[in-house]
């Protein structure tokens, strides 16, 4: 069946890697990318497919209800799959309001819209087991974070039944969107799917994150700023599995169902920080070692989440997915990636990045 599916922050690191798969995959449906073309939004992440007739680009912020409304009407939205926002955890210490406006207000403006525009669609009757299946024509899926979750122990897993707990502004600010998506779900019936990921890494991504910005710092033997103890740990996924995952949930996802995505990929930081090191030595010709040298380890990152790790079994058992990348694999491709294209890391740390980067780091 056709669809017009608004995506929101599609030329954002992840949202750009959903585009070009829901674009290519899906030539019967028509992908409406809504960006505000932050710091973080790049058109040239997607200018392999921006000529495609079933893509449409629209400039818009999500904190512009009206936008929203003429967008909806115009296009004859069906779906969302809603990406945008901000996503970095420093920035979030540094400015919360900015996450408070975009994340939450944001978010509840678009979930405002697409009520409002599919209402005529949506039954308020639940079926026998307290679904709503039949609303099953329209789909908000919502794109979150396990950050929600805060911060394990030395053992266990984030389950979707794990209660929320978040840390940081970004996480709380992510939180509260999730809350107003299930309540939207329960109070207008609005058909909805929520996915909580682990830390993504791939092609794309803003060199402010762990992986872009060492191997940007890397390439120019720059210090690697290592927070704390370094032995903080994250469970890492390909960001085209990600992507892959959001496809199967959005297809086949079971209305107002939440469902965990991660790679059962767990690595401390600073044996990431190792690996990678190694690995860029042998790729730029450069004696053992040399890289690792750069690591400097300075002042903790606050509220600093110790230890997030995903059970993803519920989304391999009922839907079916699994990784299709090592880790090794894609951390290859990856920095791969990055040294092939030299002008686009340049691109997006030219201008103000570096000013920003200096003030972060003064600030550590
Ligand atoms: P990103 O920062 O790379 O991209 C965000 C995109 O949203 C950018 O293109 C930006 O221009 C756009 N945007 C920001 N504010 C906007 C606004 N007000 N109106 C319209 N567009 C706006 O983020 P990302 O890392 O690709 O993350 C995408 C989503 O996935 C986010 O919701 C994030 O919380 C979630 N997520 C990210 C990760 C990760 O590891 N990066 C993991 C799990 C979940
Ligand atoms: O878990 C999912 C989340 O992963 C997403 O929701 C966020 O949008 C995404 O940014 C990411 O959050 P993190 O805070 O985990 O990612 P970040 O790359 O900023 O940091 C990863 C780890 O590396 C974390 O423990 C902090 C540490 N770190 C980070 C930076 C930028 C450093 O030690 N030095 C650094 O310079």
């Amino acid at each position: 069946m056709g669809k017009n599916i608004l995506i929101t922050g599609g030329v954002g690191f992840i949202g750009s890697h959903v585009v070009r798969l829901m674009v290519t995959k899906y030539p019967g449906y028509q992908i409406f990318n809504l960006d505000a073309l932050t710091y973080a939004g790049n058109l040239e992440n997607l200018k392999d497919i921006e000529k495609q007739a079933n893509y449409h680009f629209i400039k818009a912020n999500i904190l512009e209800a009206d936008a929203l409304k003429d967008i909806f009407e115009k296009h004859a939205i069906t779906d969302v799959i809603h990406l945008a926002a901000e996503s970095h955890v420093d920035r979030s210490i540094v400015s919360p309001l900015d996450f408070v406006y975009t994340n939450v207000i944001g978010t509840v403006n678009l979930l405002n819209t697409a009520k409002e525009y599919w209402r005529g669609d949506l039954s308020y009757e639940k079926a026998h087991d307290g679904s709503w299946e039949k609303n099953r024509n329209h789909l908000f899926y919502h794109v979150s974070t396990d950050e929600v979750y805060g911060s394990l122990g030395k053992e266990g897993l984030f389950k979707e039944t794990t209660a929320y707990d978040p840390n940081s502004p970004y996480s709380a600010s992510k939180a509260a969107s999730d809350h107003f998506v299930r309540a939207y779900g329960e109070t207008y019936h609005l058909p909805y799917v929520v996915s909580n990921c682990s830390n993504n890494y791939g092609p794309n991504h803003f060199p402010e994150k762990l992986i872009p910005l060492f191997i940007h710092n890397i390439i120019n033997k720059k210090a690697l700023p290592v927070y704390g103890d370094g032995l903080y740990t994250r469970d890492w996924l390909y960001v085209i599995d990600h992507a892959r995952a959001i496809d199967l949930i959005f297809h086949e996802g079971k209305n107002g169902d939440t469902y965990n995505i991660g790679g059962f990929n767990e690595w401390t930081n600073i044996d990431l920080v190792k690996l990678m090191c190694a690995q860029m030595d042998v790729k730029l010709g450069r004696a053992v070692g040399e890289s690792e040298a750069l690591i400097t380890y300075v002042k903790d990152r606050p509220g600093h989440d110790r230890r997030y790790a995903i059970d993803a079994t519920k989304l391999n058992k009922e839907l079916g997915w699994s990784p299709s990348v090592t880790f090794e694999q894609g951390l290859a491709a990856t920095i791969d990636w990055y040294l092939n294209n030299g002008p686009w890391l340049e691109n997006v740390t030219s201008g103000a990045y570096q000013q920003y980067y200096n003030s972060m780091y003064d600030n550590r």
